[in-house]
């Protein structure tokens, strides 16, 4: 085996490993990434769903394809496609033992896992109370946030900042992080690819933070935490179950921003996560 092709696998075991996939593959004999919903999907270029159904046959009876184990349970609802939980355990509800976020920040070091770590200044892990009942969770971060190393410090997120303290809440008793940890060059999305690299480090920060409620700003985390396809209009305001705690996706403040006539929307969406929390809006001055 060459130089390169020995870095190259020990990158791959090495990131399995900080994802805690180790007796994953002491005890199962094909790698998770061959019978990857996603991967079929890419490659067969069908819906996430269709190729999650194909991903868990493929894995046979008793064993779980990592997305569909890892898929959260999901209120049945019509018209959002579910992921069916596979009967195999899942690989992030057993939890990492002794997890932490400090462990989590280590694991992803300086990362170069993804395409993004060519254009990006600093990692931007997430900020806040690492016991919050409330986790806000973006897509990724943006110029302000790559220069400052924290999530939405932009105009996003001055606006963020004004629907939390509408909450009653201030920055400080919320967690706030984002789908991808590096920032996506000229703003764009996101790629599949990019997401499935980062979104289980995201996974592990919500399993050891366990908020009460998930808040997920647009489409992006929505459709990461629900995989689904499904567009946020269909199912924002809505509650889902979450491991446990809840879930409810709102639209991105850079939304907002743009279409400030939907805020009534989000405060709704908001006014529900404070019910949930008992929480009393801030009284105006
Ligand atoms: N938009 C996001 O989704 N996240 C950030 O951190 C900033 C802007």
């Amino acid at each position: 085996m060459n130089d390169d092709s020995r870095s190259r696998l020990e990158n791959f075991f090495g990131y399995a490993h900080d994802l805690g996939l180790g007796p994953f593959y002491v005890s199962r004999n094909s790698p998770p990434s061959l019978v990857s919903a996603a991967n079929i999907a890419r490659a067969q270029s069908m819906p996430i769903e269709q190729a999650s159904a194909l991903a868990s046959q493929s894995a046979g009876p008793g064993r779980s394809s990592p997305l569909a184990a890892s898929t959260p349970a999901l209120r049945a609802r019509p018209g959002l496609p579910v992921i069916q939980g596979s009967s195999g355990p899942s690989l992030f509800e057993d939890r990492i033992e002794n997890d932490s976020l400090e462990r989590i920040r280590q694991d992803i070091g300086d990362c170069t896992r993804c395409k993004l770590h060519k254009s990006r200044t600093n990692i931007v892990f997430g900020v806040g109370n690492p016991r919050a009942e409330l986790v806000f969770v973006g897509e990724g971060p943006g110029h302000d946030e790559d220069v400052r190393g924290e999530p939405f410090v932009g105009r996003a997120g001055k606006l963020l900042t004004q629907m939390i303290e509408a909450m009653g809440l201030c920055r400080q008793d919320v967690y706030i992080c984002n789908v991808v940890k590096c920032r996506p060059p000229e703003n764009r999305l996101p790629e599949r690819d990019e997401i499935e690299t980062c979104s289980p480090f995201l996974s592990r920060q919500l399993a050891v933070i366990q908020p009460k409620v998930i808040c997920c700003l647009g489409a992006c985390s929505a459709q990461t935490l629900l995989q689904t396809n499904q567009g946020i209009s269909r199912f924002r305001g809505e509650w889902f179950d979450y491991r446990g705690g809840k879930l409810i996706a709102t639209y991105h403040p850079a939304y907002l921003l743009r279409n400030p006539n939907a805020k009534g929307e989000v405060w709704k969406d908001l006014q529900k996560v404070m019910a949930v929390l008992g929480l009393k809006p801030k009284p105006r001055r």
